[in-house]
């Protein structure tokens, strides 16, 4: 089955790929020609998910889907949530993003965390939602190069490592991303049974 992909981000590309195996071939949003920016405006995660899925499939007409995730920290109110790729500045900088988090929770006890990811699928112009959620902290400093994002920082419940010191089949195995792309991978198996 061909699908599109709503994401211009390889490291998601490949993470869901993996994910979803060969029976699957992905497109992104540059191979049907299109190469704007897709707005994400919403002020939750479901909602940009959908805005997202829904502004490739009005172009297209295709059968497509899309993720938005956020980091929720408790300490701060479940910030940065839904502005999690523009948390310090407009520019999608990691580095920056990772380093405004440590400052906030600069000398705060309660470091409990989680990720949360929503897919939107529009299959034969309907809608489906998916979700994948993990609970864990975050660390005092960034550890790992592997990821993107806030994977330095983020050590999953029952786990010693960060994200980004995992390999990516690892942080597939238990991440927020792959528990929500699992749901989406069933539902097309039962779809297609
Ligand atoms: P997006 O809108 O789904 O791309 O996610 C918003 C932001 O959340 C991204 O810019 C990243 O900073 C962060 N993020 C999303 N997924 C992950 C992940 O798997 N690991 C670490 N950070 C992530």
């Amino acid at each position: 089955m061909k699908i599109i992909f709503a994401t211009n981000n390889t490291h998601k590309l490949n993470e869901v790929q993996a994910i979803l195996g060969p029976e699957f071939e992905l497109a992104t949003p540059r191979m049907v020609g299109i190469t704007e920016e897709i707005p994400e405006e919403q002020e939750t995660i479901e909602g940009n998910a959908s805005q997202k899925a829904h502004y490739i499939h009005e172009r297209t007409g295709n059968n497509c889907f899309a993720d938005d995730t956020g980091l929720e920290v408790e300490a701060l109110g479940g910030a940065p949530g839904v502005h999690s790729a523009r948390y310090a500045s407009d520019g999608h900088d990691f580095e920056a993003n990772n380093q405004l988090l440590l400052r906030n929770l600069d000398g705060v006890g309660n470091r409990c965390a989680r990720f949360r990811t929503v897919i939107s699928l529009i299959l034969d112009g309907k809608e489906h939602l998916f979700e994948g959620i993990v609970e864990g902290h975050i660390a005092q400093c960034p550890s790992g190069n592997e990821g993107f994002g806030y994977d330095p920082l983020f050590i999953p419940e029952g786990s010693t490592k960060t994200y980004a010191e995992m390999s990516a089949e690892e942080k597939n195995a238990l991440s927020h991303r792959g528990r929500a792309v699992r749901k989406l991978v069933e539902f097309l198996h039962n779809r297609s049974k």
